[in-house]
């Protein structure tokens, strides 16, 4: 990202296009996904179910997967946010998750998500189905382990390109990508520093939520040896007024990108990892000979959910 590196004279930036990963328009769960749905076609599941915040990404890629596999997809939204805005109800990835197919729900913010997969899923097994539920985000063991592959896949492209990466920071929400780049970057004794940039919890639960997760993956891969409670880097001081909602560091980073290098990102998740980069770079975080590698996790629908939030819109 050139462009962008010269604007803020600092460290050379790079972008990793995991918002190029196929499965509806694309995203961070298509790697989670490949592994999660492998095991619920091992288990000879015929719906899954999942849940999240009513623009969730994931549930949209999730739905997509299972439309790919010839499943059905039952999906839970919980309202997060309180925006009762139609674009943000019904727009955005709402729509797409209706577009593949998705049996949608809605469920009241605060809501015990888990359980209440559990219960749908009790319904549909007297319903004569077998059903497989996927924690929110995929992230568990099973889905970390798509994000284990892209820390292997990242650095044999460094070694291809001849490029040292410095650091590699992203967008940290339900722990599975961070925890599974902890596990494969420590896996492959890389360098590389990882830093998450939170959309929620403050970092002390973000950090322990991603040391626990990477914990549970590295013993699911049978790894020796133990993961460093260090290796787990979260800065969370760009959640602004919480989940979902936007920051003036969210609305800069998205309409920077869009343009100076083109790019569409996400308001709530990689639009606040960037604005986190963009404040790190201008109070002299990374060196300036530095590579820093921006991990774009997907989500750029969700902006059809938030059209005022970028004063663009007339009406
Ligand atoms: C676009 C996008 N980026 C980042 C994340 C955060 O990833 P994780 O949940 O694995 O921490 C999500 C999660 O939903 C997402 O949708």
């Amino acid at each position: 990202m050139d462009n962008l590196t010269r604007l803020l004279g600092g460290p050379r930036l790079w972008i990793k296009r995991d918002d190029c990963t196929g499965l509806s328009s694309g995203g961070n769960k298509t790697r989670k996904l490949e592994f999660l749905m492998a095991e619920a076609l091992a288990q000879k599941a015929d719906v899954v179910i999942t849940q999240g915040a009513t623009q969730s990404n994931h549930a949209r890629q999730t739905v997509a997967a299972a439309a790919k596999l010839g499943m059905r997809c039952h999906i839970l939204l919980e309202d997060r946010t309180g925006n009762t805005q139609f674009n943000y109800t019904e727009n955005g990835n709402v729509l797409l998750d209706r577009l593949h197919g998705a049996t949608v729900e809605r469920r009241a913010g605060g809501s015990d998500m888990q359980a209440e997969m559990e219960s749908v899923a009790k319904q549909l097994e007297r319903a004569g189905h077998r059903p497989y539920v996927i924690p929110g985000g995929g992230s568990n063991p099973v889905g970390a382990l798509g994000y284990v592959n892209a820390a292997l896949e990242l650095v044999s492209q460094s070694v291809e390109m001849g490029l040292r990466v410095d650091h590699l920071v992203h967008a940290t929400g339900s722990a599975g990508t961070q925890a599974g780049l902890v596990v494969g970057l420590r896996a492959m004794h890389s360098a590389i520093q990882l830093l998450g940039i939170g959309v929620r919890a403050p970092r002390e639960k973000q950090e322990s939520m991603i040391y626990d997760l990477a914990c549970r993956t590295w013993g699911h891969m049978g790894l020796a040896g133990e993961l460093r409670r260090a290796s787990v880097q979260a800065n969370c001081d760009y959640v602004g007024g919480g989940y979902g909602v936007p920051t003036p560091g969210m609305v800069e980073a998205v309409t920077l990108l869009a343009q100076t290098e083109g790019l569409l990102l996400d308001p709530v998740y990689s639009g606040k990892g960037m604005a986190g980069l963009i404040d790190l770079v201008r109070k002299g975080h990374f060196a300036k000979d530095q590579n820093v590698v921006f991990l774009h996790t997907g989500g750029s629908v969700a902006l059809f959910g938030y059209p005022d939030a970028f004063g663009l819109t007339t009406s």
